[in-house]
């Protein structure tokens, strides 16, 4: 028999990234990121939208720390622009952008807020990409320096970090299905690119001393929608899931992920020592989840837009079932719950639900209102499958979340929204108007069910 054990204090917050919020790209030395190239190209982005503008949280940081502290919240989740810092991915720094961020942190520690910073989310400066982006080695050495510079200034007051957001998202989306930033189509290159990145994560530990670091993964629990589909569920499980914690977790890429890929065994990607780099280099897991994924034995043709983010595994389409969000994702709270203890179980590693949350076709704001209850419903159906993930014995530390603005929706552009707070694209002033949901989760976190009083995401 197993003793029952206290359930570790649950953090919650809100999470945004960089150039889905900031705007000002061309401001105080920023140099371009593959995002401004990317949203430049006719066709690549809905509308035609960029984050030219986005929120103007660049300018507006106190605003929207004002948001941040109204909620109540534990943490803030938010990502640093690489660009902004060093414009030209290494070498020269610029320190008017290391001030944004510190200006942002020390609002955040007043309003007592705890800052959780996230290295990558993205938005690699363009220079590192012409020199071939993460499909080259020297990228994951560049951010290395990156980060020691990030730390340096800010690591007296950051204690909880993550190297890189959704890296699947970088490499699968960007470099074999195209549909992100910076936007190639070049299948197995996404292998490449995973591995790569996976060695800037470990790398960086080095520049980051005494915190406590982890990676953001989208990790998925992958049903197979037929008993034919499970081999084709297995290799999309290889390539969403095992890619990453194999190598965290074993030192090694599977044998099935190596038949898919078979780059991976190239000994000029994978030199010696790398894997024993990257084995035991996550202090804590962040997990996004949003949606399940159903594979079926089909043409390999389907219309769903990561269809080309799985190379190698051949005859996968992707269903999705009802009930959906307003980006077309599967509601399905009981795909967090299996994720967070089957995830727990694999890798014993404390786990921080970095983002969760639903686009919504919101009511506009009548009387100052936003009646968002598909978005209550949606984050009360999650929160309660955490509940019973923590029950059930999974080292859950942290929920967040996605997100506090209305936002630049990557290739949706501005279409889908995520935000607890309505921002008003129709007028300049981007008013911020708080949604009925910004006012259940500030009562969710004043709840004392919710156990508070952390010390820290990753010091109960
Ligand atoms: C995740 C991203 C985040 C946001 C949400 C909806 O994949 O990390 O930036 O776009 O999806």
């Amino acid at each position: 028999m197993t003793t029952p054990t206290t359930p570790s204090p649950l953090s919650l917050g809100v999470a945004t990234a960089s150039y889905q919020i900031e705007g000002a790209v061309v401001e105080d030395g920023r140099g371009p990121s593959i995002w401004d190239t990317f949203t430049a190209e006719p066709g690549r982005v809905v509308g035609g939208d960029d984050g030219a503008e986005a929120c103007d949280s660049y300018h507006r940081v106190e605003d929207d720390i004002a948001l941040i502290r109204g909620l109540g919240v534990d943490a803030y989740r938010f990502s640093l622009a690489w660009p902004r810092i060093l414009p030209e991915g290494r070498g020269r720094v610029e320190t008017r952008g290391l001030d944004y961020y510190e200006r942002l942190v020390d609002g955040l520690l007043e309003a007592g807020v705890e800052p959780v910073a996230t290295l990558y989310h993205w938005d690699l400066p363009q220079a590192l990409e012409d020199e071939g982006g993460w499909l080259a080695r020297s990228t994951a050495e560049a951010f290395v320096e990156y980060a020691g510079v990030v730390h340096q200034r800010l690591g007296d007051r950051v204690t909880s970090w993550a190297t890189h957001n959704e890296p699947w998202c970088a490499a699968y989306l960007g470099y074999a299905a195209g549909v992100h930033a910076p936007g190639r189509r070049e299948g197995a290159a996404g292998h490449r690119a995973a591995h790569h990145l996976l060695l800037g994560h470990a790398w960086a530990r080095e520049a980051l001393p005494g915190a406590h670091v982890g990676i953001v993964l989208n990790l998925a629990p992958v049903w197979p929608e037929t008993p034919e589909a499970a081999d084709v569920a297995d290799g999309v499980d290889a390539i969403r899931n095992r890619v990453w914690l194999g190598p965290l977790v074993d030192g090694a890429y599977d044998e099935r992920l190596l038949a898919i890929a078979p780059v991976l065994s190239d000994p000029e990607l994978v030199r010696p020592g790398d894997l024993d780099a990257i084995k035991g280099s996550a202090d804590w897991l962040g997990i996004n989840y949003y949606t399940p994924i159903r594979p079926a034995l089909g043409t390999g043709e389907g219309e769903h837009p990561e269809q080309g983010a799985y190379p190698g595994v051949e005859r996968l389409d992707l269903v999705v079932r009802e009930p959906r969000t307003d980006i077309g994702w599967e509601v399905e709270p009981r795909g967090l719950e299996e994720l967070l203890v089957e995830t727990h179980r694999r890798t014993g590693l404390p786990l921080v639900i970095t983002e969760n949350g639903a686009a919504c076709a919101d009511a506009e704001v009548v009387d100052g209102r936003v009646e968002d209850t598909d978005r209550i419903d949606y984050l009360r159906g999650h929160l309660a499958a955490v509940d019973r993930a923590r029950e059930a014995g999974a080292d859950v530390r942290g929920y967040f979340v996605w997100t506090l603005l209305d936002n630049f929706e990557w290739a949706e552009g501005y279409a889908k929204k995520f935000g607890l707070v309505h921002v008003d694209r129709s007028s300049p002033s981007l008013t911020r108007t708080p949604k009925a949901s910004y006012h259940w989760f500030a009562e969710q976190v004043a709840a004392p069910a919710q156990g508070r009083g952390a010390a820290g995401l990753l010091t109960p």
